[in-house]
């Protein structure tokens, strides 16, 4: 059996000349979570729209469930749900008119729609504001709605853009928990793009690291995360003043020492913590060095974006996303 998804150098120039994708090659498995990770403007909504035949690709190619994106448009539509990035419902309807207009396009009786309908409002928890005007609801009312309407057909592919934009931590935890349960209950394959390093990380079998559309790495969060070969200690003194710097550099599988501006902190780099947090701890002691803490952590995708573009990726895609409304210029972190 065919993949899910299969796309081969595929890439979109925009007229103007703007390359937004530049040549990506991937393979999606059937029941699988993809998530396409990269920061704002890396190529993640124009690849999905090429995906879900809704931008032509200027090169290479791209299959859904075996089918050609450019020769069958028609039939990928048939088989997939998309879930995009803005806002698609109506405001003048219900939430549970909504999908009952969207299960009629795609062919469904008000008989098998109903009950269909209700599940879904209820596991989005849209239970009780169903029968209200969408105008009524909240941003992240609004979003479910949308996942909704993104999967009251049951398709077997679902295309999600940046799902979880907009959402309380407890609405994306929420999302999330629904996510795992379409591809658990239903056999549902998952293709998501998102620029929230946590949700790739906790959703997705494995991702791709997206950057100015070329695909960085491919990979399970895990194995992107153990392929960088270290961990991170950070290691403070009682005494801030004391300088540790070569002590700790000294100390076996310590590939770099980072003084941390100001607070007397450093953060080390080791091949493994398991075994680098005691031998620090001997040798402080025998130094005479009284620790106020020692910490470990693990690599988080953050660090593989570091190391494969050179830059933090919070820096770049914060820089570039808009403030929400109500909120001042300045942000947390
Ligand atoms: N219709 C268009 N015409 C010209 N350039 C475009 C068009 N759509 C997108 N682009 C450009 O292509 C690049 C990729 O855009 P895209 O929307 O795919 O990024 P993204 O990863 O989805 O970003 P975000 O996280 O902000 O949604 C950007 O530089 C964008 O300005
Ligand atoms: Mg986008």
């Amino acid at each position: 059996m065919s993949d899910a998804v299969t796309c081969k150098n595929l890439g979109k120039t925009f007229p103007g000349g703007v390359e937004a994708v530049s040549s990506v090659s991937l393979d999606v498995a059937h029941g699988e979570i993809y998530g396409f990770l990269g920061p704002n403007g890396a190529g993640k909504t124009t690849l999905i729209s090429m995906l879900t035949t809704l931008l032509r690709p200027t090169r290479g190619s791209a299959e859904v469930e075996g089918i050609d994106v450019v020769r069958y448009p028609e039939r990928v539509r048939r088989r997939i749900g998309l879930v995009f990035q803005r806002s698609t419902s109506d405001d003048a309807l219900t939430g549970r008119e909504n999908l009952e207009v969207l299960a009629g396009l795609h062919g469904l009786s008000p008989r098998e729609a109903r009950p269909r309908i209700r599940e879904v409002l209820e596991r989005l928890d849209l239970g009780e504001a169903a029968d209200r005007r969408v105008s009524t609801y909240s941003g992240g009312m609004r979003r479910r709605l949308e996942i909704g309407a993104g999967i009251v057909h049951e398709p077997s592919l679902l295309f999600l853009d940046e799902p979880t934009l907009g959402l309380d931590p407890q609405g994306r935890a929420g999302f999330w928990e629904y996510v795992r349960d379409l591809r658990s209950r239903r056999g549902m394959t998952i293709f998501l793009t998102t620029h929230y390093l946590d949700e790739a990380d906790q959703l997705s079998d494995r991702v791709s690291i997206i950057d100015h559309g070329r695909v960085l790495r491919t990979g399970s969060p895990v194995a992107l995360k153990e392929s960088l070969g270290r961990d991170v200690v950070l290691v403070r003194p009682s005494d801030p003043a004391r300088d540790l710097r070569s002590l700790l550099a000294g100390l076996p599988g310590v590939s770099s020492v980072d003084p941390r501006a100001g607070d007397g902190e450093y953060r080390v780099k080791v091949a493994r913590s398991e075994s680098f947090v005691p031998a620090v701890v001997r040798a402080c002691d025998a130094a005479g060095v009284e620790l106020a803490g020692v910490a470990t952590r693990k690599p988080s995708l953050d660090e593989v974006f570091l190391t494969v573009t050179g830059r933090e990726y919070r820096e770049e895609s914060e820089a570039n996303a808009p403030v929400p409304a109500g909120t001042t210029g300045t942000r947390g972190r």
